[in-house]
């Protein structure tokens, strides 16, 4: 794979603009401190650049840019347009964003743009390109970064319009949308184009997060998801106008639902995203999201921003434990990162960010914890250039697809507890917890490298997708899939005869009944080779067509009736999962499915220490991360292998603390 950056990129978002000039020095010299090779700038400046409609200032960018090139900073270079100007709002009233509850917006905030809005398309399309005419040949800028964070919606009139018109060129005909959305249903047919109203709280809004006609709402999603991806792309194409090579991202946010990051990685030339995890995440679900942002583009991405110490925007704001930045540095390195960059650099005096931590402190000093432990990192990660490009080789595949997740939670029925991504994560936890590198991929992709693909809730199956997962059983891959699957279509229009719909050979089952467990309720599963355990959420009462039961219902009226299936299809198997179970369930029963697919872990025998590679054509690298609160045992097969960050050997004791960190690099041959 090629390598996107000559070394790591280490800094941050650094807003000088924010100070007077005398902490400018001040910030270089401490900067050096840190081996801090790289700033993003830029990125909320646009009314200082543009004060009025017809005025453009560039001396300020100029003179930090003019500081960082002489420092040799490889520079973030942001386009500025994810907070407008006043003076827009107030000349252009239509730039304001119209939300959910139908109310028009004001000057404030940022992401705050109509991206339907003429207006605000040609202002950014302009500020971009006059950013790229005057700074696209200066070598120090490594990457473009367009806007900030891309997300949220508009419900005003101009996006109707240019909903209708994304609507006539999906459909063409009225008949085809008619149908497409279900609209004979209380007779909403429509016989104008200009009938056609946005779905929202003055529509067909329920409550606040579902709405009568999810195709309806899921067809919005996707315009609203396009009409914010025509804005990167007019500003990334006036760019490219004036510099044909620098890369060009945008800041992602894992798993969030608004975009479909795989469409949009398309359009990118690297993925970066923002890792915030809150003081309980699971470490597995922070490794699943950089497995996520790797799977977009099957490639090394950019960490674009974490805090070296504590956010401000979450309910408890924790801080990060000694060793901890370190350590989730490496977990993301480890998942495919190429960069480790942080918000920010010096932290705000005002506003909302103030409690938000920063490499130098309000203190103003670097004699802080804080800033030695990201020093220490610079230092470590200045010698750790030749994993930059290195690629992660997985052989289960978990699919992930918007549309999916779109569709699923729109859903009226069967239970409000049911959420995608927290059930994607169940799955994937089994693998991380066994060390067995995994790929989150979208419904599209080649599946033929792939042992093992995993489909947790695959409502809406598209048109291709049976096909497409026929035949990777076929030719002998394992297909784990659940409940909630194969219900409906990409309109989410059901499909008849019975589901899981499509899928309903490959599994070799039908499904007749979807029952919803509430929190309070469970069900008693008893596997048919050993012990039971317990099932909750939903409950599928199955029957077999060509599958086996693997495990039953014991308890409610639909006790013996299969809960987990097993159909040999081609050379393949499938695994359908018809509940919730509990973890160790769950699991006993993947350790089944796995069992015959030949998965090779990243080490052999168990540990709690989380491990995973990165590849080059030369070596296999190592990441041996604790995150457990005890200490654990390095695993034999790396006593005597020399760690890469500290330049010690392991030894037979060698017992890893809480957040320990040890790069281990074996050549090939070995
Ligand atoms: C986001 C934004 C940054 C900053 C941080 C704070 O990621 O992109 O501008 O607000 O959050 O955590
Ligand atoms: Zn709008």
């Amino acid at each position: 794979m090629k390598k996107v950056f000559e070394r790591f990129l280490f800094g941050g978002d650094y807003n000088p603009n924010q100070w007077p000039q005398e902490i400018w020095q001040e910030d270089m010299r401490i900067f050096r401190n840190a081996h801090i090779n790289s700033a993003t700038i830029n990125v909320f400046s646009w009314a200082k650049i543009q004060p009025s409609e017809h005025d453009y200032y560039f001396n300020e960018l100029d003179e930090m840019i003019d500081m960082l090139s002489e420092e040799g900073y490889d520079i973030v270079l942001a386009t500025s347009t994810a907070a407008l100007p006043a003076w827009m709002f107030k000349r252009y009233p239509e730039v304001a964003r119209t939300d959910y509850e139908g109310r028009h917006h004001k000057f404030g905030q940022r992401h705050n743009a109509c991206p339907n809005s003429l207006v605000y398309q040609k202002y950014t399309q302009r500020l971009a390109g006059k950013l790229a005419q005057r700074y696209g040949d200066n070598p120090q800028i490594t990457c473009w970064h367009i806007n900030n964070e891309y997300g949220g919606e508009c419900y005003c009139e101009n996006c109707e319009k240019a909903f209708r018109v994304w609507l006539k060129d999906k459909y063409q005909t009225l008949e085809a949308l008619n149908k497409a959305w279900n609209l004979e249903f209380w007779g909403h047919t429509v016989y104008e184009w200009d009938e056609i109203v946005l779905p929202n709280a003055l529509s067909e809004g329920i409550g606040h997060d579902k709405t009568a006609f999810a195709g309806i709402s899921i067809d919005y999603r996707r315009f609203n998801s396009d009409s914010l991806l025509e804005n990167f792309k007019l500003e990334r194409d006036a760019i490219r106008q004036f510099d044909s090579q620098t890369p060009i991202t945008t800041n992602l946010m894992g798993t969030f639902k608004g975009l479909d990051y795989f469409k949009w990685a398309k359009e990118m030339d690297i993925v970066s995203w923002d890792n915030y995890p809150s003081y309980n995440t699971p470490w597995s679900f922070v490794a699943m999201t950089h497995d996520l942002m790797r799977g977009l583009k099957q490639a090394p991405f950019m960490l674009m921003e974490q805090t070296p110490s504590q956010q401000n925007w979450q309910p408890y704001n924790s801080l990060k434990k000694p060793g901890q930045m370190r350590a989730q540095s490496y977990q993301t390195i480890a998942h495919g990162a190429d960069t480790i960059q942080f918000f920010q650099l010096r932290r705000s005096i005002g506003a909302c960010e103030k409690f938000h931590g920063a490499v130098i402190e309000h203190v103003g000093h670097e004699n802080t914890r804080v800033f030695k432990e990201t020093a220490a990192l610079g230092e470590e990660l200045s010698r750790l250039n030749e994993v930059l490009g290195s690629e992660t080789k997985a052989e289960v595949g978990v699919l992930f697809d918007w549309d999916n997740y779109w569709a699923l939670e729109y859903t009226s029925g069967p239970t409000v507890d049911l959420t995608y991504v927290q059930q994607i994560h169940q799955y994937y936890r089994y693998f991380y917890e066994k060390n067995i590198a995994t790929d989150l991929v979208s419904v599209d992709a080649d599946f033929s490298k792939y042992q093992v693909l995993v489909a947790p809730v695959l409502y809406m199956v598209k048109a291709g997708m049976k096909e497409a997962l026929e035949s990777f059983v076929e030719q002998g891959g394992t297909l784990i899939t659940t409940y909630m699957s194969g219900i409906v279509d990409e309109s989410d229009n059901v499909h008849l005869g019975g589901y899981p719909g499509p899928l309903r050979e490959l599994a070799g089952i039908w499904v007749e009944e979807i029952d919803a467990l509430a929190p309070e309720q469970t069900n008693v599963i008893q596997l048919k080779k050993g012990r039971q355990g317990e099932s909750n959420l939903v409950s599928e009462i199955i029957h077999l067509e060509t599958a086996e039961s693997v495990a039953e219902y014991t308890s409610n009226f639909y006790a013996g009736s299969p809960a987990v299936t097993k159909n040999r299809f081609g050379k393949g198997v499938v695994y359908y999962i018809g509940t919730q179970l509990e973890k160790d369930l769950l699991n006993t029963i993947l350790d089944e499915a796995i069992n015959s697919a030949n998965l090779i872990a990243v080490i052999e025998g168990e540990t709690n220490l989380e491990i995973s590679c990165r590849h080059t054509e030369e070596a296999v690298y190592y990441f041996i991360i604790n995150f457990q609160e005890q200490a654990q045992k390095v695993p034999a097969q790396f006593v005597g292998k020399k760690d890469l960050l500290s330049g010690k050997h392991l030894t037979g004791d060698s017992v890893a603390d809480q957040y320990s960190v040890y790069v281990i690099k074996e050549g090939r041959s070995e």
